[in-house]
């Protein structure tokens, strides 16, 4: 099936989609991002998406491209044109095309917007069923990670880290041993005495909107969630370990490098979770796109 993307308002085969090679996303990675679910035709947290994605671009002071409604337009468009249920779409802002100068370029530069479609949503279910392996990857990120930058570099090095070590995520940990988070999804451990774990938000780490949703989820079913930093030594007396995030769901880990966490299957409160978020999708109405 061909991909329909949009590119600074039009609507083009994916193949026939380009972009400037003085685009300021590709020569300073001087924009931001968002990857959003798509579950049988309606985004997943739209509302959150749209708004880390505005106070992303806020950060950067890129002037916002469009209102919400006009985002709206174009995903649903995105959605139709591509025939996608179940998938992803990916949105990019970045400060537009500038004959290439570190300083930002003059107001007359409009940011670049780019959306496309990818079919496929989460992992496949038995790989959620089995639980996954991380490795633990120094974290090198620059001090922002709370901007949905497109600098991924050190994402994509720790994410290929973890695919050579045949893992499913790469998890990214402090010198002092501190976990921040995982390359491209969010990180948790469930104590001994049954108490959610996941790093606060701040610099350090993406405010996960999966991670919102979660804590949210996880407080109304009466579980305990404490938002405070986690180091790999805490990870090795965890009773769960798992990770969050829009391409990730809720996903058991069940080892660390070469050590296996607790009895080596997906624990209860990890499985709970997973069905709670999986009904909290299913349950999604088209009111979703009323930001
Ligand atoms: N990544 N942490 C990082 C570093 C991420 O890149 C992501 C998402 C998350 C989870 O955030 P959310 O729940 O909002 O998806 C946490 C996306 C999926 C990506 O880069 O493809």
């Amino acid at each position: 099936m061909s991909h329909i993307a949009y590119v600074n308002g039009r609507y083009l085969p994916q193949k026939q989609a380009n972009v400037h090679i003085e685009d300021r996303g590709y020569q300073f990675a001087d924009g931001v991002y968002e990857v959003t679910c798509i579950w049988n035709g309606l985004p997943v947290d739209y509302a959150g998406h749209l708004k880390r994605l505005k106070r992303s671009l806020a950060e950067l002071r890129i002037a916002a491209p469009m209102t919400d409604g006009a985002w709206t337009v174009i995903l649903k468009e995105i959605i139709r044109r591509n025939h996608l249920s179940r998938g992803t779409v990916y949105m990019q802002v970045n400060r537009g095309v500038a004959p290439r100068l570190h300083t930002f370029p003059g107001n007359n530069v409009r940011p670049s917007v780019v959306v496309t479609a990818k079919h496929g949503a989460g992992p496949p279910e038995s790989v959620a069923e089995a639980g996954v392996k991380v490795v633990t990857v120094p974290d090198q990120r620059w001090g922002r990670c709370d901007i949905k930058s497109v600098g991924l570099l050190a994402n994509a090095l720790a994410k290929q880290t973890a695919a050579e070590a045949k893992a499913f995520e790469a998890l990214l940990h402090k010198a002092d041993g501190t976990v921040t988070e995982a390359a491209a999804s969010n990180a948790w451990l469930v104590t001994r005495d049954q108490v959610l774990v996941t790093h606060p938000v701040g610099n350090s780490i993406l405010a996960g909107v999966t991670r919102g949703t979660v804590i949210k989820i996880a407080r109304d079913a009466g579980y305990k969630v404490e938002e405070r930093p986690f180091t790999l030594e805490e990870t090795q007396r965890a009773k769960e370990v798992f990770l969050t995030g829009t391409t990730t769901f809720v996903m058991p880990v069940v080892q660390i490098d070469e050590r296996v966490v607790a009895n080596g299957s997906p624990g209860t409160v990890t499985r709970d979770l997973r069905a709670r978020y999986r009904a909290f999708m299913d349950a999604l109405t088209s009111d979703v796109w009323n930001v």
